[in-house]
């Protein structure tokens, strides 16, 4: 059975009594079968890692160095200590504001599962990659090279998420044809790298203006496992709908 996701990119914002008083609220959600996960910024971790509850912590970012002389950075190893089980990589605002490289997330994804914390491994094509009709191209590629080197066992402790750059923050959204099929050939790629065993017991999220509207039909689509969620995870109503929607 492939595990159920609804994770929640709360990004840069909310400032700390915000931040908690959402994360207590989410804490309670009471969903069965569906697992729970937030990134809220990495100064909550260690406090939100203290309140037990439903939910699980992201972090939004890792160093891709192991330790030392690196202002500023925050390490895989570090996450660990704060019982920390996922970290989101390869989001595309980091790929386009930051300049990370498909070699970069490759190597945040191998500290990570050094250090017992699972990626959820972000791709995506841009608006005008999918107009020029190279998303699947974009795709492979992001998921070869961002992938390189994990073995099966590794690979097996990713979530992958699927996320359209021009679905981002813009309230367009992949159609959920669009998505099943963006899926289905994720599944397809990490078939041939790895086996069909792996690639059917992959989740694959779908993330991209993901909100209460559209989360049933993307979610009943065979390939689609959950959702990364933006902006709708902001509110605990909207979230919690969105866990609902499956
Ligand atoms: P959005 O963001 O739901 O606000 O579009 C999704 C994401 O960036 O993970």
């Amino acid at each position: 059975m492939i595990r159920k996701v609804v994770a929640g990119n709360w990004k840069m914002n909310l400032n700390y009594n915000e931040a908690l008083s959402l994360f207590n609220s989410v804490n309670t959600i009471s969903a069965k079968d569906v697992e729970i996960i937030v990134a809220p910024a990495s100064i909550y971790l260690a406090e939100f890692s203290k309140c037990s509850g439903r939910v699980k912590l992201a972090a939004q970012n890792v160093s891709n160095f192991k330790s030392g002389a690196y202002t500023g950075e925050i390490s895989a190893q570090m996450l660990n200590s704060l019982n920390v089980e996922y970290c989101i990589v390869g989001h595309s605002e980091r790929r386009s504001y930051y300049n990370e490289t498909d070699q970069l997330i490759n190597q945040k994804l191998h500290l990570l599962l050094e250090n017992n914390i699972s990626p959820i491994f972000c791709c995506g094509e841009t608006l005008q990659d999918r107009e020029k009709g190279l998303h699947n191209t974009i795709i492979e590629q992001q998921l070869k090279l961002g992938l390189q080197d994990l073995t099966k066992a590794q690979l097996l402790n990713c979530i992958i998420a699927y996320e359209p750059v021009w679905a981002i923050g813009t309230g367009l959204t992949a159609t959920a044809e669009q998505a099943q099929q963006m899926h289905s050939f994720i599944r397809d790629v990490i078939s041939q790298l790895y086996d069909l065993e792996t690639a059917s017991s992959l989740s694959i999220l779908y993330g991209g203006s993901c909100k209460p509207s559209n989360s049933a039909e993307l979610f009943a689509k065979k390939d689609v496992n959950g959702g990364l969620i933006g902006g709708a995870a902001l509110k605990k109503e909207t979230f919690n709908e969105i866990i609902d929607s499956f």
